[in-house]
């Protein structure tokens, strides 16, 4: 019984160094993504030019991709960041290809973002989408 208790408790020690090493971890993509200074310009690189109030994107979704206040919004048919979770973001659906290439974004023949670009969209979103 004794053995037990001391095995699960070593367990838990174990568990919660790991926690404390990842916490200390000063590889890259832990690094905070700024929605300001990095994920912006990528906005504005690639989707601006039809997601701004009147442009192309922006009349036919409502999406509005020049500020946090219209990413958060989302389109007239719902949000496309999820806070914490890039996997289920829309936004990150359709960058990433994860989508039809019919509805892929940005669209027709635009280039594709890079991974570097669609990774710092997903960082920001799992980190929790902060107006940061
Ligand atoms: C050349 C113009 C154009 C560019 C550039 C563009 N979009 Fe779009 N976007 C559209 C249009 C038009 C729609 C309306 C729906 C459709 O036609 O697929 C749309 C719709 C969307 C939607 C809604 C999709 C849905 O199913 O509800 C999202 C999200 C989106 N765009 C994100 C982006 C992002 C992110 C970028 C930049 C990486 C981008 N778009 C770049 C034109 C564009």
């Amino acid at each position: 019984m004794i053995k037990v208790r001391k095995a699960a408790l070593i367990h838990a020690l174990a568990v919660s160094s790991v926690v404390l090493l990842a916490g200390c971890s000063k590889e890259p993509e832990e690094l905070p993504v700024s929605f300001n200074k990095d994920v912006m310009p990528i906005l504005q690189k690639h989707c601006s030019e039809c997601h701004l109030p009147g442009g192309a994107g922006e009349v036919a979704s409502g999406l509005d991709l020049s500020s946090y206040e219209g990413v958060m919004k989302g389109t007239k048919f719902g949000t496309i960041v999820r806070p914490g979770d890039s996997t289920s973001s829309t936004i990150s659906i359709l960058i990433e290809g994860r989508a039809d290439p019919s509805i892929n974004m940005p669209h027709g023949d635009r280039p594709p973002l890079s991974k570097e670009e669609t990774d710092t969209i997903a960082k920001w979103i799992n980190q929790g989408a902060k107006n940061n």
